[in-house]
């Protein structure tokens, strides 16, 4: 496994993998990796010839109040795990190498970035598109892989792909989970041990509603309220969003007539976690 700090000398060798016919999966992290991207890693693992992942908190997609400064980071840690997923490159930029003094070029996908969470998080789909743009750019795979945790971002990016004209091909994964339903997320670790216990309703909602659905509930808004209901009782949560989506348009249906997913924002203490379901009608 090799660990790239510079954006040209990656190129570079990219390109001369490519010129002898190698493959190349990509699977772009802000790092503090766990089994949810470790998950992405052994996908591209099984279906390409080199396997690379990208490690970098991306400035521009944090809010001026969010979490940028404290988001955990432990290089050390996320080589040895992306090394045993079987990960050959990874790449691992300074702030510097990625935004330069004078950097302009902001990539962004409308409507779809000012749903949900975009709503929540003004300018949080742009950095995240921009950002994106500029790893496939540099690394230029044949197939990216994006976990359905942020069911939203993997929207948008399949979304400027295809509107861009990227020839790369995007794979969205499942959401992996603790053995108790919390879906993995670098941010549990902000989580007190009561928070820890209180975000388990977040699954747990959102299978309740799944099994009123699969019992012939069809209106959105009794389903909502339910969720509403089991969550608010939990004493750190406090809800930003719960709603119930087309999932390739992220617009709301409100008579379930066919396969939906059914997405929510919690807020629990200080940390904000997102989880949804989809369920197939
Ligand atoms: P990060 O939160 O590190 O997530 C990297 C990838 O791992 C994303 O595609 C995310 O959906 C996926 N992932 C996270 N938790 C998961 C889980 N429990 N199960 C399955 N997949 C999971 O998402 C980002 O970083 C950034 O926005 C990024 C795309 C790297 C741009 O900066």
């Amino acid at each position: 496994m090799q660990t790239f700090r510079n954006i040209k000398k990656l190129q570079k060798f990219i390109i001369g993998l490519k010129k002898i016919g190698k493959t190349i999966g990509f699977i772009p992290t802000m790092g503090y990796l766990h089994e949810g991207h470790l998950s992405l890693m052994r996908q591209s693992k099984k279906e390409n010839n080199i396997s690379v992942i990208s490690i970098f908190v991306n400035p521009i997609q944090f809010g001026p109040k969010e979490d940028f400064k404290k988001y955990p980071r432990d290089f050390k840690r996320d080589e040895k795990l992306a090394k045993s997923a079987g990960v050959d490159i990874i790449f691992y930029p300074s702030i510097e190498q990625m935004y330069p003094a004078g950097y302009l070029s902001y990539v962004e996908v409308e409507k779809l970035s000012n749903l949900l969470c975009g709503a929540s998080r003004p300018g949080h789909f742009r950095g995240v598109t921009t950002v994106v743009a500029k790893l496939f750019n540099i690394v230029q795979p044949d197939i990216a892989y994006f976990g359905q945790k942020d069911a939203q971002q993997a929207r948008i990016i399949q979304k400027m792909t295809q509107d861009l004209n990227m020839p790369i091909k995007v794979k969205v994964m499942p959401i992996i989970r603790e053995s108790d339903g919390l879906a993995m997320s670098s941010r549990n670790m902000y989580l007190s041990s009561q928070e820890r216990k209180d975000a388990l309703i977040l699954n747990r909602a959102l299978k309740e509603a799944r099994r009123l659905i699969k019992t012939g509930v069809r209106d959105s808004r009794t389903i909502i309220s339910t969720i509403n209901y089991l969550i608010s009782a939990k004493h750190t949560a406090k809800i930003d969003y719960v709603k119930i989506v087309d999932p390739q348009t992220l617009t709301e249906v409100k008579k379930i007539e066919k396969s939906v997913l059914i997405i929510l924002a919690v807020w629990i203490g200080k940390t904000r976690l997102i989880d949804n379901l989809a369920v197939n009608l």
